[in-house]
Order: C-alpha cells, then sequence, then structure tokens
C-alpha cells in the first residue's frame, strides 16, 4: 500500500471513530482523482429548496474537464446545447476540445511551471476570435491580443513554455469589441500552474483538484427561459457594464456542494463582465473567517485571515475555508455583501453635475452591489482532518523600484467614452512603451465623475504598493499604512481602482523574448473594455 493510500484509509478510520455511522457496516471506496468523496459519503442531506442544483465541478471530462497540459490540442470555440437548467438545453458559447476519446467544454488546463503547452485555436464562429491566456507571461505572438484575431473558420498556433509560477490563471477570447458577448455567452476557462512549492501545499492540506481543491468562477448572466444567456446591453449597460440578474458559479445557477467537516481550498474567479463582489462566508447570521492564501499569481508569502474580500472583473482569490468543527447538516452560504457601487460616482460635497450619460435606474435585481447568495456549502460527512495551514507559503520579494518618478496613468470618461491617459484603444498606436527590463512605478488615479475600474496588464505581473484616497468600504478594510485591501497582496495582473483613489503598482518589464513585444492594459470591465478603454503597451528592447 503507498504511503498516500494508507493515510487516507486513516482518514477514513477516523470518519468512522467519530461515531458518524457508516451505512450497512460494509463499504469500500476507491480513490478517485476528482470530485469523489474522501469518506464513504453519509446519506444525503434533505434537499434545499433555495439551492437546488449541485455545484458543477472539475472533472475527467465534459465542462471543465481537467485536461493536463502536455498533449497537443485542438481548441474549438464553437456554439454549443448545454442544459443549464434542468434538462433544457441552453445555446451556449464555449471552447472544445477532444481528446482521448474525452469531450472537454472550457477545459480546466493543468500544467507544471516549465512545460511546453501547444494548441491549435478553431474558430468556428462567424465573428472573429483569438484565446487571451490571461495573467500569462507569454511572447505577444502567444499573448492573443486581439491584433491576432482569426475570421471565423480560421485557426491559430500557440506554442509557449509555461513562465509562470503556481497560481489560478484563466483564458477568455480578446476579439476587440466582442470579448464582453463571447465571454458572457460561455467562452471562459481555468489555467492552473503548478509548482513544487503548491504541490507540497496540495500534499500538506490533502488537496485534490475537483473534491477538496475547488474553482469557483463567478458570473451573473441574464438569461431567458431556456437558460439561454441574453447579451443585450442597451447604451446605458454599454458604459456602466453589463450586468446580469442572477450568478451562476461554474455556470451553476442557485449551487450547492456538499463537503466533509475538514479545510476546503476555494480558487475563485469572477467571471463576469462587469460585476463586482463583496465576498463573505455566512454562518447562520454571522459572518466566519477565511484564509486567504493566493491572488492573481499565486501564494501570498502568508495566509492572512479575514471576513470579506472585494473581487473585481477577472481578479482571483485562493482561500481555505476551515470547516473542521461543523456538524453534519450545518450551511455555510457564500454571498456577495452589499456595498456601494459607485456608479458614476461624483466627489463628496461637489453639487451634482450631469453626467456625460445618463445613469440607469439600478432595480434590485440588476444593480451591482446589491446582496446575492451566491452558493450554499452544507456539511455531509463528519471526518477527522489532522492537517494544519503552513505559517509560511511563500518567499515573495518585494521589486526594488528604483527612485525614478512614477508613470502617470489616468482613468476618466468623456462624453460617455471612458479613457486611459485620456486615450481610447486605436490598434496601431502604441502610447505606452516601456524599456525591456525597466522597473517601473505606475501610479493610477481614477478620476471623478467615475466608477470602479479593474485595471489590467497584459503579459506581466505587478506588485501593488499602495492605495489612497479610498472610500470608506475599502479603507475600512485596509492596511493603515499601505491602504492595500487582501485583494492587492501578492503578484496581481488585475487590481481593481475605486473612484476617486490613486494606486501605485510596481512592475518588472524583464522578459526572455527576442524583439519588441506588443501587449496591452485596460479595464477588465468588458464593455469598458471593449468600447475602447485599452492601449498598446509596447516592451522596446
Ligand atoms: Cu483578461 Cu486583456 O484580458
Ligand atoms: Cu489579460
Ligand atoms: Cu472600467
Amino acid at each position: 500500500m503507498d504511503k498516500a493510500r494508507r493515510r487516507r484509509l486513516i482518514l477514513a478510520a477516523g470518519a468512522s471513530a467519530t461515531g458518524a455511522g457508516l451505512a450497512g457496516g460494509f463499504w469500500w471506496w476507491r480513490r478517485g482523482r476528482f470530485g469523489e468523496p474522501l469518506t464513504p459519503p453519509e446519506p444525503p442531506l434533505p434537499p434545499d429548496p433555495a439551492f437546488p442544483n449541485a455545484l458543477r465541478l472539475p472533472g475527467r471530462d465534459g465542462l471543465y474537464g481537467v485536461l493536463e497540459g502536455q498533449a497537443a490540442i485542438t481548441i474549438v470555440a464553437r456554439p454549443v446545447r448545454y442544459p443549464l437548467f434542468g434538462d433544457k438545453s441552453a445555446n451556449l458559447l464555449a471552447y472544445e476540445v477532444d481528446h482521448r476519446g474525452g469531450t472537454y467544454l472550457n477545459p480546466v488546463f493543468r500544467a507544471r511551471t516549465g512545460s511546453a503547452f501547444n494548441a491549435k485555436f478553431w474558430n468556428t464562429l462567424e465573428d472573429p476570435g483569438i484565446i487571451h491566456w490571461h495573467g500569462f507571461k507569454v511572447d505577444s505572438n502567444n499573448d492573443g491580443h486581439p491584433h491576432y484575431a482569426v475570421a471565423g473558420g480560421k485557426t491559430y498556433e500557440y506554442q509557449f513554455v509555461i513562465p509562470n509560477r503556481a497560481g489560478t490563471y484563466w483564458y477568455h477570447p480578446h476579439p476587440h469589441g466582442l470579448s464582453g458577448q463571447q465571454i458572457y455567452r460561455g467562452m471562459a476557462g481555468l489555467f492552473i500552474v503548478e509548482d513544487e512549492e503548491e504541490l507540497a501545499l496540495q500534499r500538506a492540506l490533502d488537496l485534490r483538484l475537483g473534491a477538496t481543491d475547488i474553482p469557483l468562477i463567478v458570473q451573473d448572466k441574464r438569461l431567458d427561459a431556456d437558460g439561454n444567456p441574453v447579451f443585450a446591453p442597451t447604451g446605458t449597460e454599454r458604459f456602466q457594464g453589463y450586468l446580469g440578474d442572477q450568478v451562476l458559479v461554474n455556470l451553476t445557477p442557485r449551487p450547492h456542494l456538499d463537503v466533509a467537516s475538514r479545510v476546503y481550498r476555494f480558487r475563485l474567479l469572477n467571471g463576469s463582465n462587469a460585476r463586482i463582489y463583496r465576498l463573505a462566508f455566512r454562518h447562520a447570521e454571522r459572518l466566519i473567517d477565511f484564509t486567504v492564501i493566493g491572488t492573481d499569481g499565486g501564494l501570498l508569502d502568508r495566509p492572512r485571515t479575514v471576513k470579506e474580500a472585494y473581487l473585481s472583473p477577472a481578479e482571483r482569490l485562493d482561500i481555505l475555508l476551515d470547516l473542521r468543527y461543523a456538524a453534519r447538516g450545518e450551511a455555510v452560504t457564500l454571498v456577495s455583501l452589499p456595498f456601494d457601487s459607485m456608479p458614476l460616482h461624483k466627489p463628496a460635497g461637489q453639487a451634482p453635475q450631469r453626467a456625460d450619460a445618463p445613469l440607469s435606474e439600478p432595480d434590485a435585481l440588476s444593480a451591482d452591489g446589491a446582496e446575492i447568495e451566491l452558493m450554499r456549502i452544507r456539511v455531509r460527512d463528519r471526518v477527522t482532518y489532522g492537517r494544519t495551514v503552513p505559517l509560511e507559503l511563500s518567499k515573495l520579494e518585494p521589486l526594488q523600484h528604483a527612485g525614478s518618478r512614477p508613470r502617470p496613468i489616468t482613468l476618466d470618461q468623456r462624453k460617455g467614452t471612458w479613457r486611459i491617459n485620456g486615450l481610447t484603444y486605436v490598434g496601431h498606436q502604441t502610447p505606452i512603451v516601456v524599456k525591456r527590463g525597466a522597473i517601473e512605478t505606475w501610479e493610477i488615479r481614477n478620476l471623478p465623475p467615475t466608477m470602479p475600474h479593474p485595471f489590467h496588464i497584459h503579459g506581466f505581473l505587478f506588485q501593488v504598493l499602495s492605495r489612497s484616497g479610498s472610500p470608506e468600504q475599502v479603507r475600512r478594510i485596509a492596511d493603515a499604512a499601505t491602504g492595500l485591501t487582501v485583494a492587492d497582496l501578492g503578484w496581481k495582473d488585475t487590481v481593481l481602482v475605486w473612484p476617486g483613489e490613486t494606486v501605485r503598482i510596481v512592475t518588472d518589464f524583464s522578459h526572455p523574448y527576442l524583439g519588441d513585444q506588443v501587449y496591452m492594459v485596460h479595464c477588465h470591465n468588458m464593455e469598458h473594455e471593449d468600447g475602447g478603454m485599452m492601449l498598446n503597451l509596447k516592451v522596446a528592447t
């Protein structure tokens, strides 16, 4: 018997020792890599009418099937029919991969740092398409910049060595003006990168993808009666961002997850077009602690225990939830707490001025900042879990930024068009040029009247140095000295900049590729991005 197997049997024995009771007295279970219980499952819990649907999990194939990143594959962008609700088939757009007899939809790619990734993208949609590997430090040929979008019927070859440290990255469409629509209609998936440090953590906490290490892709959508996503933004919604009236997790409406009394890892991705979440876990009427272990670009230096965190579009949060002390049947709800989404903020104390674009009248269902229950987690199996979270997760060296003046970046709007540094996207222009190898500090200011903007850089990860001028709801949970919240820590590729804020970030623009590289910076509110709140970024040799 191998060691790991013996350990699991010990865990299982522990479960029976707690007196949880094993139906029948004879049982067996096998080690499944995905989605299978750690112990013989106890009888099902009664259905919860508020959360009737089992959360969709990464498995062997199908939706979010896990694909080990070594094989050469073809990723087909195509319309699919998928039963989002019951047996009604919805029309979605998805990435489909056929591999070794399995069909994967929006596969979860999983690969080691430094391994080769070869994939052919085949766009069978009528519209142009291209895949962007969000967070990957690849060369511009492999970045999925809208320049490289291919017409319907055409293909594009990706070939790169995965340069990133372990982390939860993702991929999504990036054809100019259409990214928001394609993501909204279903195209988005995860790319999980692993390295030695990450594998050690998985061993230490006994984490298995799809079973106790669970990705949660949070996306709000408007669905019609058959579950078809309806993407039809009005002028106002193109300006503010398109919100859904319900929130799906892993494309599951009103999901529940039945768990064991142990520590779970959740890798949260905000895959929404525009909605920001203020995440928390509620037990009875109280908020319970959770532990943040990583952000966009992987593990933090050490775990941080908090009660809430904002997550804006494209950001990731890697967390642990400790359910060791929960009794069978106890439930915890993942919620988004209410907050002021500052839809078109004017500085306090100033007479309200006419906005350049009209404000919508947000109704209770579609308002950003509304309180939402996202998912219910219910403890079904009592087990013994003797692992402890390591005090140190990783070594993070702060980037040494030179004494030079920071580069100013402004976010604002004029006549209903969002801009970066007073500009909007023009394909052949590269308004931001940095020198390869430079370590630059950027000072990003979000100028009122404005709204929150998740600011994203392609091709590099950065560190957030400070946040100032923050609204009260952010200051309240921020570190007094730096102004940073937990979602700002570690390596980031997207940072939320609230109205009136100044956020300083530092980026090391070193890369190993030959010649000039053209990436981009943009707001990850997809309607803002598609509307041109996006600039080319050239890294010049
Ligand atoms: Cu998810 Cu251009 O980004
Ligand atoms: Cu990106
Ligand atoms: Cu924006």
